[in-house]
């Protein structure tokens, strides 16, 4: 079993996909064992987009994750992170498949790469994004074949 972090952005938030991204991830079998939101703090933005630091839109990416709510989750299942990211579809709008979520909503802007959702690339950033974001008790142990 492995654990993702889940994030549906600002953009996700305000065009009311929350809904639809959650569908989309229990469509897929994927347990949810953890969720809420918040507005995330230009630290806490930075931190997780550290591996970009310094790139030319590394500015406008925390000013874009930052700009409303966002809705975070870790979602469990086998081999979730590949899924999850499968799921989202690839990082550009413009490329990614339709029947994906950022190829079915994602679009750019000048200045932002509105593609709706952040899922974590592999077991290492998981494990560091899911404790940049959840306490440890936040995360919820519960059997899914007992009703
Ligand atoms: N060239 C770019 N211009 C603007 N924003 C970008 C660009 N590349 C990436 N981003 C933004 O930064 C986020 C993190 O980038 P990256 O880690 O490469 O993609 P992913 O979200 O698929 O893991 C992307 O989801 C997107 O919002
Ligand atoms: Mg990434």
């Amino acid at each position: 079993m492995e654990k993702t972090l889940i994030l549906v952005k600002p953009d996700g938030v305000v065009r009311r996909l929350i809904g639809e991204t959650i569908k989309r991830i229990e469509q897929k079998n994927m347990k949810i064992v953890a969720m809420k939101m918040i507005r995330i703090t230009e630290p806490l933005a930075k931190k997780h987009y550290k591996e970009h630091e310094g790139k030319p839109f590394f500015n406008d990416l925390i000013d874009y994750i930052t700009l409303a709510p966002v809705v975070a989750m870790v979602a469990e299942g086998e081999r979730a992170i590949e899924i999850m990211r499968k799921i989202a579809g690839k990082t550009n709008p413009d490329e990614a498949s339709p029947g994906s979520i950022r190829g079915d909503y994602g679009y750019n802007t000048p200045r932002f790469m509105c593609n709706v959702i952040h899922a974590s690339d592999s077991e290492t950033s998981a494990k560091r994004e899911i404790n940049l974001f959840f306490k440890k008790e936040e995360i919820l142990e519960y059997n899914t074949a007992v009703i």
